[in-house]
């Protein structure tokens, strides 16, 4: 049966082997599957759009005026403000879901006066409705770069929207945040969460908890765009990019800012006079960093590098920067503004390193186009995954370094039956848990956050997965396969024979009472690691685990708990714990059923602390051992009640771990979306 299967599959590899699944509609913003939307693209005209976007920002609403009767600085600003909440600690944030319309985002002080901005391109969402929030936003903060004459910059459309915040939970203010995430002080938050400060994109420009000192500044700077993964240059590119253009706003004493009020139509009303146009409160600074506020060019540097500057208290009673440069016109056209820098820019001229890319940048325009150009793209592209995952326009660059590209697949493989004697063939009772946990490995790394990790490309050979300390022993798992792998050469990948021995592993720990999961061929093998330094597995067992944890990491991996449990229950039905763990979950460590279950449930576990300093839980007999990770399912009442379900029913337990294997394995497979669940 197993094996009819497998060959109609490979040999048709178009159709989708999951027909007949109902999908909802939360299904596509949740799975990441953007295929339907991407194809819903085919007749979007995007010069025509762009087109409307250069007249929309040049025409000034009474509503929100335009400083200098330009919008560009506004649209550059909210597409970083929903970019730059990406973080690499777990892949969360960005601008794909555009959930900085929900709560929390829309709500944090560094977003203030978006709304504004959101409203206004309303209008032009409006008439296009078949493109999300998501690539309109990137696509406007584009067209504002290149309509005040920036370089073409490149464009990978494919943003679902969300239908809400939910995802933005963890990055806080939220319960969910305190509990999981909490910042004792805000101002000097540490990772996971992707800024020192919550409810800022990064830090405070203002200088550390509000003092202008831009040494320390210089590290926060450093410290919150390490956490999305930018280095130096692009650091300092991005920030010069960005600060070209527009200007602070803080044209009243603190405290005139939007307040929260309790009208619908004005949510956020400006307490500054007019509250709008040069009344417009929303950092509480005030003034142009340029004497060119809506044109491209690389002043902002050369004013960094060649003047004195000297923090004051500005009109809006918070920390700024004078340098006696030359002024700026008004916002209004009535007259001039002196221009200004924040203590964050400041910094870029009090650190070694960024100090000497602030003199090359003022010094050649080319070098710092050429870096803002690639840093942007990034910083707008980063959470969306692999190039696969981007519609093919004629705005889309090659693939980037930050989106890990793969070779392309051969599909060389016609006969995997044949595979799969030979791997039945090389692989003996006690190869099986290891093999079948290096599947697990391989594909476990995936993130739906941002897409990053999976089996495909098989990284887990390289560093520094390879070397992860949950990932100790699967030497053994390559021995085994290499037999196989030999005997198929370059034909057969090592990506996709892990997954399917993985698999056949499985089936064969089951007598094959557990048939091999649907296989979806075609991935190929990745050069080195890269990628997953981002990826290190955080569920290993640890004392201080939480169930918490595991629900959070079981919704980044794209897994429900059901999914996620089932799969917890195959991993520890076989094999033995790895160091500094110590033991096996069940009496027949080699034999696939809901016997983990059982254990786990009817077992009185003892805390022990080995020798190892590793906290683990044994049987009164002392032969079987569980971690923290199996307690937990134990003790919380959701978790439990699953494993109560696979306890009394191993078929029932079978079959959910077949599609949750099906689902983990193919999670990663936005080259051939029809593989995915
Ligand atoms: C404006 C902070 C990096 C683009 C502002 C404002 C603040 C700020 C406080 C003024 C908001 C207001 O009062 O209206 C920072 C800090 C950064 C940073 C602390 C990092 C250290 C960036 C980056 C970009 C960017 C990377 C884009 C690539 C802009 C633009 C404006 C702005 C275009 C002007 C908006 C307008 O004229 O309405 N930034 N920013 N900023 N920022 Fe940044």
């Amino acid at each position: 049966m197993w094996s009819l299967l497998l060959v109609a599959w490979a040999a048709d590899a178009g159709r989708c082997p999951f027909s007949g699944q109902v999908r909802s509609d939360d299904y596509y913003s949740y799975s990441g599957d953007n295929s339907e939307y991407i194809a819903s693209l085919a007749n979007v005209s995007w010069a025509a759009l762009k087109d409307e976007i250069k007249t929309f920002l040049k025409t000034s609403q009474d509503v929100w005026p335009a400083d200098y009767g330009n919008y560009g600085p506004l649209f550059v600003r909210l597409a970083w403000h929903n970019a730059g909440s990406y973080r690499t600690s777990d892949g969360r944030g960005g601008v794909d879901g555009a959930r900085q319309r929900f709560d929390p985002e829309r709500s944090w002080d560094d977003n203030t006066n978006l709304d504004k901005a959101r409203s206004l391109l309303y209008d032009v969402k409006r008439r296009w409705p078949e493109v999300s929030w998501g690539d309109l936003i990137v696509l406007t903060g584009n067209t504002a770069v290149e309509s005040m004459g920036g370089p073409a910059l490149g464009f990978c459309a494919g943003r679902v929207d969300d239908p809400n915040g939910d995802d933005s939970a963890l990055l806080g203010p939220t319960e969910e945040q305190e509990v999981y995430a909490p910042c004792p002080t805000n101002g000097n938050c540490t990772v996971p969460l992707g800024s020192t400060t919550i409810g800022l994109i990064y830090l405070n420009p203002q200088g550390p908890m509000g003092e202008p000192d831009a040494v320390s500044s210089a590290g926060e700077v450093r410290d919150a765009f390490g956490r999305m993964a930018m280095n130096d240059s692009e650091t300092v590119a991005l920030i010069g990019g960005g600060h070209a253009f527009g200007k602070t706003h803080g044209a009243c004493p603190a405290g005139a800012g939007p307040n929260p009020s309790e009208q619908p139509s004005d949510p956020w009303p400006g307490l500054c006079g007019t509250g709008k146009g040069v009344d417009a409160y929303t950092s509480g600074i005030e003034g142009p960093w340029t004497s060119r506020p809506t044109r491209w060019d690389n002043q902002y540097f050369q004013l960094l590098r060649d003047l004195e500057w000297t923090a004051y208290k500005g009109p809006g009673d918070a920390w700024q920067w004078e340098g006696g440069g030359p002024p700026a016109p008004s916002p209004d056209g009535n007259g001039t503004e002196p221009t200004m820098m924040m203590t964050s820019d400041v910094s870029l001229t009090a650190d070694a390193a960024y100090v000497k890319l602030v003199e090359e940048f003022a010094a050649d325009m080319g070098a710092f186009e050429t870096a803002f150009t690639a840093a942007w793209y990034k910083l707008m592209t980063r959470d969306m995954g692999p190039i696969t995952r981007c519609a093919k326009t004629d705005m889309l660059p090659p693939p980037q370094a930050f989106q890990y590209p793969l070779p392309p697949s051969t599909d060389a493989i016609s006969n995997w039956t044949a595979v799969r004697v030979a791997i039945e063939d090389a692989l003996n009772k006690t190869t099986l848990p290891v093999v079948a946990r290096l599947a697990w490995s391989s594909a476990s790394t995936y993130r739906r956050t941002d897409y990053l990790g999976g089996a495909n490309g098989a990284r887990v050979r390289f560093p520094p997965a390879k070397n992860w300390q949950a990932n100790f022993g699967l030497d053994v798992a390559f021995r085994a396969l290499q037999p196989v792998k030999d005997a198929f050469g370059d034909d057969l990948t090592w990506a996709d024979l892990i997954v399917f021995a993985g698999g056949v592993a499985l089936s064969m720990s089951s007598n094959g009472t557990f048939e091999v999961p649907p296989f979806c061929p075609g991935r190929s093998d990745a050069t080195d690691g890269s990628g997953t330094e981002y990826l290190v597995p955080q569920l290993v067992g640890d004392a201080n685990e939480t169930a918490l944890e595991l629900k959070e990491i079981a919704d980044r991996t794209g897994l429900t708990n059901r999914d996620y449990v089932a799969l917890l229950g195959a991993r520890h039905s076989l094999g033995f714990a790895v160091p500094p763990f110590r033991g096996q979950w069940t009496r027949d460590p080699y034999a696939l059923d809901n016997a983990y279950f059982n254990t786990l449930l009817d077992t009185a576990w003892i805390r022990t602390v080995l020798d190892t300093g590793a906290t683990q839980y044994v049987s009164p007999d002392g032969t079987l051992a569980m971690q923290t990770t199996d307690l937990n399912v134990k003790f919380d009442a959701e978790l439990l009640a699953i494993a109560q379900d696979f306890a009394a029913d191993n078929a029932e337990f079978l079959a959910d771990l077949a599609s949750a294997w099906t689902k983990l394995m193919n999670a990663d497979r936005f080259d051939r979306p029809h593989c995915r669940l």
